[in-house]
């Protein structure tokens, strides 16, 4: 019985990975742009009915809904070619049509006024589905609707469905550029309820998908459609294992399980390697790849999309690596020896030190320019440095009471700015969380203790 998973994308940035991911599974499943099955897509072995469900006319509708305080993004995906894939029911776009204005505070207090509606649409996909498992929700943490929003309805989904789990994609901002002045307080403030609310956070930035567009692809400034690109195929990559399943990590909270030891350190990065895609041509390079090969370059920090600065103590809690393609189990087993031997890995000392890999199958329906390719999603206690630079810039901001006006006239601090105070000990707390994740004596319980008293 497949579980399903409904996939909740908010605001321009949640909206335009969305579009692409829709697309990428689409294609993957020989899904045509009307949502009918192409005739060369009998084969079967996949599991179309985690992501879609079946109209009266077979049609393959996405289980996805699709908000936006603002019209553009979603009306750009109405009128774009996968058009006829979405439920028509399934669009949100808030009434006045303003978006969030890059305001954490002013996309949170939206969700009040929006929830009755936006709940509906969840309510009837979540009662249409046999056998639900949970939601994905795709989002910026950086402007106002993704992350205010997002942040609302992450903490009303508890609420709501305690039993189902809650994974989000979310894309931290770029710090060098600073797109968003205030992206930090948003970040911030959305961070707080990913830690509290979500069951796992798989981390994006937009600085090192920069960087990995730049380096890797040899495209100076990307466009959001390349970036988008990156994190489109992540998300496939990671959901290969619900879709094509084999005896484990066949669904999401088998791969939750083996990642997340502990509840609180649920921020999971990925590496991916190689690169192709319709947009990035100069990535097609003609390359033998080996299992060995692609797990290596998954260990190496410029395939990271997360920008991190790793020290001395910081290790690897869990490292999930699904391989697609032509793999052999011997290799597999090879290369995991060869990696312990260089010790290419560090982990944490408290807990096994593997790397557990899924080798599953790529979509019969698209031409694979590579014989192996490979997703790494990995739990590191390095990913409290990227929630570092976020309170340091938070705090700096905050000394000067910089852009605090626009914050205070919205509902979230009418009482005054303890909405910020109160995330920001959450965040602190989590970073002191995966500090103490790298000593050995983690799972003493006098250490628990004293973090439960500091923190
Ligand atoms: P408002 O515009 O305030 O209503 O909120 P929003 O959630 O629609 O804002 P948006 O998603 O634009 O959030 C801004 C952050 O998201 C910035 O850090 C942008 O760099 C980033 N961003 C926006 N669109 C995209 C996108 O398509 N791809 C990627 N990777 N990042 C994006």
């Amino acid at each position: 019985m497949p579980r399903e998973i409904i996939t909740i994308q908010a605001g321009q940035c949640g909206n335009n990975v969305g579009s692409q991911f829709w697309q990428q599974l689409c294609q993957e499943h020989g899904i045509s742009q009307d949502g009918n099955l192409e005739d060369f897509a009998t084969e079967g072995g996949d599991r179309k009915d985690v992501f879609f469900y079946q109209s009266d006319d077979t049609r393959y509708i996405p289980r996805a809904i699709l908000i936006d305080l603002e019209p553009r993004v979603i009306n750009s995906i109405q009128t774009g070619p996968y058009k006829n894939i979405y439920n028509p029911e399934n669009f949100f776009i808030g009434q006045h049509g303003m978006g969030a204005g890059n305001n954490w505070a002013a996309g949170y207090a939206a969700g009040e006024s929006v929830q009755e509606e936006v709940f509906d649409m969840i309510d009837r996909e979540a009662d249409g589905s046999d056998s639900l498992e949970g939601f994905m929700l795709l989002h910026s943490i950086g402007g106002g609707t993704g992350s205010g929003l997002g942040s609302f309805l992450l903490e009303r989904m508890n609420d709501r469905f305690p039993k189902k789990l809650m994974q989000t994609y979310s894309v931290f901002p770029d710090s060098a550029t600073g797109d968003v002045v205030v992206n930090p307080y948003n970040s911030l403030l959305a961070m707080r309820r990913l830690t509290q609310n979500a069951d796992s956070v798989v981390v994006l930035d937009n600085g090192a998908l920069t960087r990995i567009a730049a380096d890797r692809l040899h495209v100076q400034e990307p466009s959001f459609q390349q970036t988008n690109q990156l994190v489109s195929t992540v998300m496939s990559a990671s959901t290969t294992t619900l879709r094509y399943p084999g005896y484990m990590h066949n669904d999401l909270v088998g791969i939750i399980a083996s990642l997340i030891p502990t509840p609180r350190c649920h921020f999971l990065m990925t590496a991916y390697t190689p690169f192709t895609g319709d947009n990035v041509d100069q990535a097609k390079t003609v390359r033998k790849t080996t299992v060995l090969d692609v797990m290596r370059r998954l260990l190496q920090p410029k395939n990271r999309m997360v920008s991190i600065t790793p020290s001395k103590s910081s290790c690897y809690l869990s490292i999930l690596n699904i391989i697609q393609g032509e793999a052999d189990p011997t290799d597999v087993h090879k290369s995991l020896l060869r990696i312990r031997e260089r010790r290419l890995a560090t982990f944490i000392p408290w807990g096994p030190a593997s790397i557990q890999v899924a080798l599953t199958k790529k979509s019969p329906y698209l031409q694979n320019v590579h014989r192996v390719s490979g997703l790494m999603l990995a739990n590191h206690t390095s990913v409290a440095t990227l929630f570092k630079r976020i309170v340091v810039q938070y705090e700096k901001m905050r000394k000067r009471n910089a852009f605090l006006e626009q914050y205070k006239k919205e509902a979230p601090f009418a009482e005054g700015l303890g909405e910020f105070d109160e995330a920001k000990e959450v965040v602190t707390g989590l970073i002191g969380e995966y500090e103490a994740a790298e000593r050995d004596d983690y799972l003493d319980p006098e250490m628990g203790k004293e973090r439960a008293e500091s923190s």
